[in-house]
């Protein structure tokens, strides 16, 4: 019998973001490309007699029940009755309030992992709906890969592995509120919108150029205008070299594509310097694939 398990938990980048209007549930009709990067959070679960703790390795976590790795551990346990307990270690490598999805990944292999150390009968669709329960970036990291996501962000369309990606991560060294950007988004506002179907075309034939051609995020209208500094590291990014600069989610990270290693490389070593949150990262590529 297993006590206890690590995992890896990627965080995601939006390659496209286009907001369709509100719905009457309060949340935005989303139309989004998430792409897995290998940058990675390790979350380690030990089965203990009872309650659930969380312990990690970063000050910016909060560690109570509050943690969405705790939700998630509470939510699982609960509805399948388990009496025991877990302890969640969770070393942090992805920034936090960064718009890379840190916190919904945690809670996807926390979901995952429990599902698999206490060998619970509960299917992927059922994992899916306890994950959307728990936010809408969750379901899309349950399943990994590139997908095409819209509804909330549940309902996902798997995407080929065309593409490995090399990009560069900036965080600059603050936190955005999803919710707070959300609130402040004004359609009238967006100057360049993604055109989705040709971005998925080009994915789909491999090409990289047809698909940062049609790249953009419509937060940017939001996130930008807040922090002047977003709109100075994209266009650092791309003198150094970068195809495409784009923000991620709601912000405020910005990820750059490059078609080649050695400028990608020279610009992390540039933007590092000033920027501390600067990672070279490329695609996830889950097990066994390519
Ligand atoms: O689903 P999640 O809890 O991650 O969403 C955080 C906040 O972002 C929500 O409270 C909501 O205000 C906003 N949101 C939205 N439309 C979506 C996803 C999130 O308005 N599709």
């Amino acid at each position: 019998m297993i006590t206890s398990i690590t995992i890896s938990a990627p965080a995601k980048v939006n390659l496209t973001l286009d907001i369709k209007g509100k719905r009457p549930d309060g949340y935005h009709e989303l139309e989004t490309v998430m792409h897995q990067i290998n940058l990675l959070d390790i979350i380690t679960i030990e089965k203990q007699e009872t309650g659930i703790e969380v312990v990690t390795s970063s000050e910016l976590v909060i560690d109570d029940e509050t943690n969405l790795a705790y939700r998630a551990a509470a939510l699982i346990l609960e509805k399948y009755n388990c009496q025991a307990g877990v302890k969640i270690n969770i070393q942090k490598n992805i920034p936090v309030g960064a718009g890379l999805a840190g916190g919904s990944t945690d809670a996807a292999a926390v979901l995952k992992g429990i599902r698999q150390l206490f060998d619970l009968p509960v299917d992927d669709r059922t994992l899916h709906e306890i994950g959307l329960a728990l936010g809408s970036d969750v379901p899309f990291c349950l399943q990994g890969g590139t997908a095409l996501a819209t509804g909330r962000g549940e309902i996902l369309s798997m995407l080929p592995d065309s593409l490995v990606l090399t990009m560069v991560i900036v965080k600059p060294p603050y936190q955005v509120s999803t919710a707070e950007v959300y609130k402040a988004f004004r359609l009238e506002q967006v100057k360049r919108f993604p055109d989705t179907n040709a971005f998925i075309e080009s994915w789909c034939n491999c090409d990289m150029i047809g698909m940062c051609d049609h790249m953009e995020n419509v937060f940017e209208s939001v996130t930008e205008e807040q922090y002047a500094e977003i709109k100075t590291i994209k266009n650092q990014l791309v003198q150094l070299g970068a195809i495409k600069s784009i923000m991620s989610g709601s912000g405020p990270s910005v990820l750059a594509i490059f078609d080649q290693l050695a400028p990608a490389a020279r610009a992390f070593e540039i933007i590092k310097k000033t920027c501390q949150e600067t990672y070279i990262v490329s695609s996830y590529l889950k097990e066994g694939v390519l």
